[in-house]
């Protein structure tokens, strides 16, 4: 069965995206073999608890650097069609591992979040939240003395708890669990799709690459751009 049949075969269906769902809008993966941002840089020494209290300055200099990317970029044609199929009542929920707000933006309205958002950063002292932008004109404290760190889970941090239960329930739930861009590496977002399976799901990985769960998979799309295979479904719809 192709995509769309699943799709359309589905009373329930949940979508898993990571970061290769927001390549195409322009921004780099974290994974990817020769652009992905882990090839030239330490996760350790930029996106870390340990990063943000002992190298501060390649902290704030990697979040500038990723939101101002950010800000030059938008969603592409695949969020568009993802919230149009929630609209229509084919998909239940998106939960993302990306932190570029593309789902919301592109009208997504049950996105569920699991690493945080970069749209904000919130102050490590009283936890007041402001926009990003912050960043992009040297603000880096609080008006009461804190230091602002981004609204995203660092290596080293906890998921948000409410963030966390809805996405097992969903996956709990699902009938068709759809990944789309995850090189599925990290925990424990990468456990979603084996709950959903293990609750009875269909199991759809679209991925450039290959990924740590193919083998569970009932379907592998590997080699093709999301956008594409997205717009092919949906012409299918
Ligand atoms: N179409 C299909 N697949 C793509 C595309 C595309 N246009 N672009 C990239 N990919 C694939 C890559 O082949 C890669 O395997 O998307 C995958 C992205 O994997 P990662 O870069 O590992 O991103 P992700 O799985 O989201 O990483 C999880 O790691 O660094 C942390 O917190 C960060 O949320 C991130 C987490």
């Amino acid at each position: 069965m192709s995509l769309s049949e699943w799709l359309r075969a589905s009373k329930r269906t949940v979508v898993l995206t990571g970061a290769g769902m927001s390549t195409e809008s322009g921004l780099p993966d974290f994974r990817s073999a020769k652009t992905g941002l882990w090839q030239h840089k330490n996760p350790e020494r930029l996106a870390s608890t340990h990063a943000l209290q002992y190298h501060r300055d390649d902290f704030i200099a990697f979040y500038q650097y990723r939101i101002r990317t950010l800000r030059e970029c938008e969603p592409h044609t695949g969020h568009h069609i993802l919230a149009r199929w929630e609209e229509r009542g084919l998909i239940d929920s998106v939960i993302t591992q990306n932190v570029d707000g593309f789902h919301q933006q592109a009208g997504s309205r049950h996105v569920i979040e699991l690493h945080g958002s970069l749209r904000t950063v919130r102050c490590a002292r009283c936890d007041q939240s402001y926009e990003s932008d912050a960043y992009l004109t040297d603000t880096f404290y609080c008006s009461c003395g804190g230091f602002l760190r981004p609204s995203v889970v660092l290596f080293g941090e906890a998921l948000p708890a409410d963030a966390v239960e809805q996405a097992w329930r969903a996956a709990q739930q699902a009938e068709l669990f759809i990944v789309l861009g995850s090189s599925l590496q990290v925990s424990p977002a990468n456990q979603l799709p084996l709950i959903a399976k293990r609750n009875g799901a269909k199991l759809i990985i679209v991925n450039m690459e290959p990924t740590e769960l193919d083998e569970w998979a009932d379907l592998v799309i590997q080699n093709r751009k999301i956008g594409d295979v997205l717009a092919e479904a949906d012409q299918e719809m």
